[in-house]
């Protein structure tokens, strides 16, 4: 592992047992942004607060503002880091309103951000949310419950082809075509009213799960999932947001759990104009995190150090 700044272990505080999410990466991430104690950083994916909670613990005195676009997980990481006191401040929105949220925070520059992709597992438990094929749910996905369109309006609004295109690139799944006519088929007849629906249509396109593979429907849900919040989109724009506030020095350190995610991160620091890159790989878990922990399995943290010019 190639860390540079590393923060003591004692620092990072265990999650409680209860924790709703369990974070990915907590040390690692905490010693690659290195907070000092008077700094400003941007947690850009609260959630419950788990890694928020280890940034604050690290640096007596720093200050967080923690950002979701889901207004469930503002309250419950309030909660979990009232005991931080002034030092929190948690606003409502996405990557892509970034700079304009801190502005009307009354901050132009900090001093890092983090973000941890994907979705949280108290999105992922619970069936309303709809992005779950173990339980039955709305075919909903988005994380912002308030605006924007259901996956079930998308495959609505989408003719087979274009559903086809989604499904295997942001799926990554090779019956993409069989995936799209099986779903819209099911729509037509009625037949795709919860997200059990919506799992029984892609097992009829691609056969039912092998022994100690992954579900069937995971790449299927995993792109609409994407396609709903534009996830893609919306780290673009994290990375560009990123570029603007943070001070000369100031890290950016993003958790990816796809590879088009990942991809997209490397790109952005292989500007060496405006990034420095602190890992030459990006870091991933180890066995006994992964066995703690299973969604640490495809993690890929990177991070890198803003540049003084341009
Ligand atoms: C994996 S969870 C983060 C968990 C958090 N690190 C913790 O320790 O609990 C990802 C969170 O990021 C939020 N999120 C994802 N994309 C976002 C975006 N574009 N803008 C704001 N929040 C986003 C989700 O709503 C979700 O709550």
């Amino acid at each position: 592992m190639n860390v540079v700044n590393v923060v003591p272990m004692r620092s990072i505080p265990r999650a409680p047992p209860s924790d709703p999410h369990a974070p990915v990466l907590t040390r690692e991430l905490v010693s690659l942004v290195a907070p000092k104690k008077d700094g400003v950083y941007v947690d850009a994916t609260l959630g419950a607060g788990g890694h928020a909670a280890a940034l604050l613990a690290a640096a007596p005195g720093a200050r967080v503002v923690g950002i979701d676009r889901d207004p469930g997980a503002l309250v419950l990481a309030r909660g979990r880091l009232a005991p931080f006191g002034e030092r929190v401040r948690v606003l409502h929105g996405r990557f892509s309103e970034l700079s304009s949220a801190l502005a009307g925070a009354g901050l132009a520059r900090v001093d890092g951000v983090i973000a941890d992709l994907g979705v949280s597992s108290m999105q992922l438990d619970d069936a309303a949310r709809g992005m779950s094929f173990r339980a039955a749910g709305p075919i909903d996905m988005r994380m912002d419950p308030t605006t924007g369109v259901t996956a079930r309006a998308l495959i609505d609004d989408l003719h087979d082809d274009a559903l086809a295109e989604l499904v295997a690139r942001l799926g990554e799944e090779r019956r993409a075509r069989r995936v799209a006519r099986c779903i819209k088929q099911a729509a037509a007849r009625g037949e795709l009213e919860t997200t059990l629906d919506l799992r029984r249509a892609v097992v009829r396109a691609v056969g039912p799960a092998r022994l100690g593979g992954i579900d069937p429907a995971t790449r299927t849900f995993q792109a609409l999932r994407m396609a709903v919040n534009d996830e893609l989109g919306e780290l673009a724009a994290l990375c560009e947001a990123a570029a603007q506030v943070l001070v000369p020095g100031g890290v950016l350190a993003v958790l990816a759990f796809h590879s088009l995610e990942d991809r997209l991160v490397k790109r952005t620091f292989s500007d060496r104009a405006r990034w420095q890159p602190l890992v030459r790989k990006p870091i991933t878990a180890s066995d006994a995190e992964v066995e703690r922990n299973p969604r640490a399995r495809s993690a890929k943290l990177r991070a890198a150090r803003r540049e003084a010019a341009s």
